[in-house]
């Protein structure tokens, strides 16, 4: 499973890229908000870091207009996903934008029938919200396994399902269970997906033991 991260802090992106193991971005207009920055300009940087897919969302409702700030996004660097919302006008908008060749990740999906639309129109990516549907009560990891056995049911659709709203550990772990090709995780949770207190207190012991030993490896 891929990891891209959900934010638009040039700061936690640069040092999760580090790790080695960031393949990608997403970004929507709430956290692009939070940057107090220019768009255009926040998403060309993140390009700069990480080579892979860099979600940058339209702002329009209408075709007309998500065609329009899609290609406006699209420009900005190769490694742009366009992103458009899972409403007739969007499901448009990437079918045009992905005939002309640009990576479209077709967000605020809530069932696994939206998410069959979003690959008839040849989406690269679907983004199903899997938290948001724990926040009123019902199963995300459902949709995103619903989602997974429909895409399998026809090999030819060729979206990758990207487990998006993305919460904590277990949910990462659920998405990866549930074979979601991608997970867009908040850099909070990605960095703490290492974390575990036992390997911490195996450390402490191999640590301390290695102590008591005198040696040093040279
Ligand atoms: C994905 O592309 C969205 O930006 C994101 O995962 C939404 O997550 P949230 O529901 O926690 O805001």
């Amino acid at each position: 499973m891929k990891f891209f991260v959900d934010t638009a802090d040039i700061a936690e992106i640069r040092e999760l890229a580090a790790t080695g193991m960031l393949d990608g971005v997403t970004t929507n207009p709430t956290l692009i908000s939070k940057t107090g920055r220019p768009f255009k300009e926040v998403i060309a940087e993140i390009c700069s870091v990480v080579p892979g897919p860099v979600s940058a969302e339209v702002a329009a409702t209408d075709l007309d207009g998500m065609l329009r700030e899609g290609r406006i996004l699209a420009k900005i660097a190769k490694n742009v996903a366009v992103k458009v919302p899972l409403t007739w006008d969007g499901l448009k908008a990437c079918k045009a934008l992905s005939g002309e060749g640009t990576m479209v990740n077709v967000t605020v999906c809530f069932t696994a029938v939206q998410a069959l639309l979003a690959a008839k129109v040849g989406a690269t990516f679907i983004s199903p919200f899997a938290g948001r549907l724990d926040d009123i009560g019902l199963d995300g990891m459902e949709v995103v396994r619903e989602i997974r056995q429909v895409y399998d049911n026809y090999p030819h659709l060729k979206t990758q399902l990207l487990a998006a709203s993305i919460r904590t550990i277990n949910n990462v772990r659920d998405a990866a269970l549930a074979g979601a090709d991608v997970a867009t995780v908040p850099p909070a949770v990605l960095k703490g997906l290492v974390k575990h207190p036992l390997t911490d207190k195996a450390i402490e012991i191999f640590l301390a033991d290695w102590k008591k030993t005198g040696q040093t490896i040279s």
